[in-house]
């Protein structure tokens, strides 16, 4: 169920240049969220921005009985995120959510990969809690985090101490190989046999994940970001051309922000 509330802000701290983890204390109904799903946010009480902004739920560390906290990691680009960047402890924020449909969840046998650009890591953690969860084998989750620089490389210690192995790639060099985040991907489908390629980050780097998966038959989950208005589905703000029965179109806060791959135009 979608509720609009008023929540307190627990914690909000830097984890590398630019980019911060907020916590906030929401209601139990956050409990049934999926990884993938997202909130809209707004300040209580200010004007500006006007449209809420929308973030991927990060994680739900667990809360006291009666409350959860969830996470979201996010990246200060503009004007709402430089608002956002100046709470502290005890301010309060408005959020609606969970929204979308997220990523399936499945006990897999063969190896599964998460393929994560930049901030694209957000709804990727909470992923890889629930695979741990369901009781997938960690040895078979392999993590390929891409970054153009090192700073843009988060959450690497978070996905090994879920015993995940971790491959980085930077377009600069800084951190792990020198390239593209594609590459060691492609590498490691060669000789590991994968059925499934959760993946979340920048639109060309998504197209890219699609079109490896689609030529070695690979089913293929991607999280993709559009601006959004409503972010309830009334407002077209959020279309994507699709391919698949149907207008032709989807939006991205009520059909996604989660699609298989192959849907996507
Ligand atoms: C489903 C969904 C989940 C998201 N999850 C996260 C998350 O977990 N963490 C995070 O940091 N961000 C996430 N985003 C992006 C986030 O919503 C924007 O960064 C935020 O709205 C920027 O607000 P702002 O006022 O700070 O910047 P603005 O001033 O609104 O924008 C600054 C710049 O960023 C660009 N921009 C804004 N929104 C987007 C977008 N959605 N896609 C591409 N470019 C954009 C603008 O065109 C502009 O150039 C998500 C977006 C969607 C649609
Ligand atoms: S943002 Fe309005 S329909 Fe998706």
């Amino acid at each position: 169920m979608i509720t609009q509330q008023t929540v307190e802000i627990t914690r909000n701290e830097p984890i590398s240049d630019g980019y911060h983890r907020i916590r906030l204390n929401c209601g139990m109904h956050y409990a049934s969220a999926t990884p993938g799903q997202f909130v809209t946010i707004r300040l209580p009480d200010q004007a500006e921005p006007l449209l809420r902004r929308p973030f991927s739920i990060h994680r739900l560390p667990s809360g006291d009985a009666d409350t959860l906290q969830i996470e979201i990691l996010y990246r200060v680009v503009g004007g709402f995120t430089r608002q956002l960047v100046r709470q502290v402890p005890g301010n309060e924020l408005d959020i609606l959510g969970p929204i979308g449909h997220g990523f399936s969840v499945r006990l897999y046998e063969h190896p599964v990969a998460i393929a994560a650009g930049g901030i694209g890591v957000a709804p990727l953690v909470f992923l890889a809690e629930r695979l741990k969860q369901a009781g997938m084998d960690m040895n078979r989750v392999m993590v390929f985090l891409g970054g153009r620089t090192g700073t843009d490389i988060l959450c690497e210690g978070i996905f090994s101490s879920l015993g995940m192995q971790v491959s980085v790639a930077t377009e600069d060099g800084t951190a792990g190989e020198k390239g593209l985040v594609t590459e060691p991907l492609q590498k490691w489908i060669k000789d590991n046999n994968p059925k499934m390629i959760y993946a979340c980050g920048p639109h060309p780097m998504l197209k890219a994940v699609g079109e490896i998966a689609q030529s070695h038959g690979i089913a293929c989950e991607v999280s993709i970001e559009t601006l959004m208005a409503c972010g309830l589905g009334v407002c077209m703000g959020c279309a994507v051309s699709t391919n698949d029965a149907g207008e032709g179109y989807r939006h991205v806060c009520k059909d996604g922000p989660v699609f298989d791959a192959r849907v996507l135009v």
